[in-house]
């Protein structure tokens, strides 16, 4: 028997699909309910009002939109790559999806903090991301290790321009939403450079298209909802 198939036979040993299931849901209420806790710092550094960025209330309310859909897409990450990561077989590419979502929880944090800063609420549609973008992680994973690996790097990639819009767009003194937003692009970045490395694959022009598509309906209701 080869390493890596000792190391998948170990896996599925201590671990049953009805166990990961049943941990996967635990997860899910956990980033759900909010429970999630960053492991790195926040990049703002900590909130005190009196020294906080002076927004009007349309700027506020701008920001706070904005931070939401940020928020939404790491809701939307974290499903995604652990559905990708639930079906996976192969130890060192699922370690790439667990990594990647380990870090997704620190922008999650750092989002909804800012959201709370700026007196908002995340979106109330929050749970229909999230069991969406797993069931559409898990059938990525069927697809094979290149095109799962792919769909990593393409969603990264598209989470990147879209934080750079964001970074024009953020009213420009709101420094907290800014520092938030720069730090999140450069582990994109880190992230799309890693599934590319492991094998990753541009996906066909059709399904980059959809996820653009998807992106758009969910950037336009989470700014609002
Ligand atoms: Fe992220
Ligand atoms: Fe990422």
């Amino acid at each position: 028997m080869t390493e890596k198939a000792i190391v998948v036979h170990e896996f599925d040993r201590r671990y049953s699909l009805a166990d990961r299931v049943l941990a996967e849901i635990g997860t899910a209420l956990e980033v759900l309910s909010g429970a999630s806790r960053a492991s790195r710092p926040n990049p703002a550094g900590p909130y005190m009002a009196a020294s906080a960025p002076e927004l009007s209330q349309a700027e506020a309310r701008h920001a706070a939109g904005l931070m939401r859909v940020n928020h939404v897409g790491e809701v939307c990450a974290q499903a995604l790559y652990r559905g990708q990561a639930l079906m996976c077989k192969e130890t060192s590419v699922r370690k790439v999806f667990e990594t990647a979502a380990q870090e997704e929880v620190d922008h999650l944090s750092w989002c909804r903090d800012r959201i709370r800063e700026l007196n908002s609420h995340t979106s109330l549609l929050n749970p229909l991301w999230y069991a969406g973008s797993f069931g559409l992680g898990v059938l990525a994973s069927a697809a094979g290790r290149e095109r799962n690996l792919g769909f990593m790097a393409e969603t990264e990639r598209q989470v990147e321009a879209h934080l750079e819009r964001h970074l024009t767009d953020l009213p420009a003194q709101d420094s907290r939403s800014r520092a938030v937003v720069q730090q999140m692009k450069e582990d994109e970045v880190h992230h799309r450079e890693t599934a590319e490395q492991h094998g990753g694959t541009p996906l066909p022009m059709p399904v980059r298209g959809i996820m653009t598509a998807m992106s758009k309906v969910m950037t336009t209701l989470a700014y609002r909802v």
